[in-house]
């Protein structure tokens, strides 16, 4: 037991984001903006960790999942009433609650710690995260006596316009000691000009009882984002990004231009892969040493091999081998494996099938429900024909087998090892081991037919 507990609030709309999305939904490099102050927060290592939910509580829910205990907010009555919401959950505990925003995804674990060192090594009833910021407009001011003891925090829109001139703002992050705390709520009113519950109230109430409460003033700036509005979503979205790519690169990994590039938080990429602009990689994807992404790819959920290379290409949910080589221009659609040197190429899509080792896709075809084996020669435009109009069939194709071009394999279908079907037909039946299948209408020429068509014009 360690005594610290945390609150994560998330129960506001989001107003200002203008959007069906509930705002802690909202993704920073792919992931929803609450799982990074989640992910943040365990590192400390807290006891138990209410999230508190109210718009969109069950889409909320489902996206933190264990991670976390949740009480639902009916009514939005402002931050000091979301907190109380966790009372029947932390009331009687003794020990540390920190009260964390779910739209601050930006703080890291290490800033969280930091805060709760300072918080129990000087055993104040309250610490404020507070940082000094070049523009301060809409977060709540610090304002602190002659001594800098704090005195109260003033929210912007109840700030006189010399209060507005503070630049030390409130983070909407708070160590308190539990008992403390909701002692303290009880007393929050909402004479304010939103006519709402302020948390930050609680400081000018422990204030007023002669409790000790302090300020933790932290010096990196960009991790405090508060974000209510697309324009700060955006900010954030740079700030994490650059702080992932700059890891991957003292890792190892080129990135052409990291400006360009986004890369998920739960990436993991070996030294000497190489990432060209303008590429996406997302999820829980795992890149192996020596691959290439070129430009413009958006990977999403892969495992992909050593010494890969992926061009220009969509790939989502899938495995690729090792020294496979993709694109430029493939989709390949979840639940998808590529084998080790496979190949699929230009304007290829691959939908749920296995492409075995070595085996060739090369162009302008498309491979949905299939097992496709061991070097396999599969011709320019060919189709497995995977769906009647009602279920979706599967296409088997062994070892070694040649498919010339443009051949449509009408599902089910098996063509044996090593058998050969000839370009331009359509083929329904399963073909056996070695086999030759042609199945196309035969050609007829009608000598001098055309000379004597175009003399009538
Ligand atoms: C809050 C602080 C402000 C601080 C800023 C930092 C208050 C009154 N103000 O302002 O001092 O500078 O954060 O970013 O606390 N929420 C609920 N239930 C509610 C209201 C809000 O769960 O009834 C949640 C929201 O979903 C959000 C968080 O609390 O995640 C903060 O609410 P928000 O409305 O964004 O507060 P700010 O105006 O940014
Ligand atoms: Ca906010």
């Amino acid at each position: 037991m360690k005594n610290r507990y945390a609150i994560v609030l998330a129960a506001g709309q989001g107003t200002r984001m203008k959007s069906k999305l509930y705002k802690v939904l909202h993704p920073i490099l792919g992931k929803p903006m609450i799982s990074y102050v989640l992910n943040a927060l365990k590192p400390s290592t807290v006891d138990t960790m209410v999230t508190i939910v109210g718009h969109g509580a069950e889409e909320v829910m489902s996206q933190i999942g264990d991670k976390s205990r949740f009480v639902v907010q009916e009514e939005q009555l402002g931050t000091a009433h979301a907190v109380l919401q966790a009372e029947p959950l932390l009331k009687d505990k003794q020990g540390t609650t920190i009260v964390v925003c779910g739209d601050t995804p930006l703080i890291t674990g290490e800033t969280f710690e930091q805060l709760f060192t300072y918080h129990e090594s000087l055993q104040s009833k309250a610490t404020i995260l507070t940082t000094k910021v070049e523009n301060p407009t809409g977060y709540g001011r610090v304002l602190r006596s002659e001594n800098l003891d704090v005195e109260r925090i003033v929210e912007h829109k109840d700030a006189t316009d010399e209060e507005k001139r503070v630049n030390e703002i409130n983070t909407g992050t708070y160590c308190f000691d539990n008992e403390a705390l909701f002692a303290a709520l009880a007393k929050v009113d909402n004479n304010n000009s939103q006519q709402e519950y302020y948390l930050p109230d609680v400081i000018e109430i422990l204030k007023a009882e002669g409790e000790k409460v302090t300020a933790f003033m932290t010096e990196n700036e960009d991790e405090t984002i508060g974000i209510n509005d697309r324009v700060a979503l955006a900010n954030a979205e740079k700030v994490m990004r650059t702080r992932v790519n700059e890891n991957h690169l003292r890792n190892g990994v080129t990135i052409i231009d990291p400006d360009t590039t986004y890369i998920g938080p739960e990436v993991t990429i070996e030294q000497d892969v190489t990432i060209q602009p303008g590429t996406m990689i997302l999820g829980e994807t795992t890149i192996g040493t020596g691959t290439f992404i070129g430009a413009n790819s958006e990977i999403e959920n892969c495992i992909i091999g050593n010494d890969s290379v992926i061009r220009q290409s969509v790939v989502k949910d899938s495995k690729i081998g090792n020294k496979a080589n993709i694109g430029p221009f493939a989709h390949i659609r979840p639940e998808t494996s590529v084998g080790d040197r496979a190949r699929v190429g230009n304007f290829v899509e691959v939908k749920k099938s296995e492409v075995g080792a070595d085996t060739k896709v090369s162009h302008l075809s498309y491979i949905g429900d299939a097992m496709l084996g061991k070097n396999i020669n599969i011709g320019c435009g060919t189709v497995t024909v995977n769906f009647d109009g009602v279920h979706k069939h599967q296409t088997i194709i062994e070892d070694d087998a040649f498919i010339g071009c443009n051949t449509n394999l009408i599902a089910p279908v098996t063509v044996g090892e090593g058998a050969l079907v000839a370009a331009g037909s359509t083929i329904t039946d399963d073909i056996p081991k070695d086999a030759l299948a042609i199945a196309r209408a035969k050609q007829s020429t009608k000598e001098g037919y055309a000379r004597k068509i175009l003399d009538q014009k």
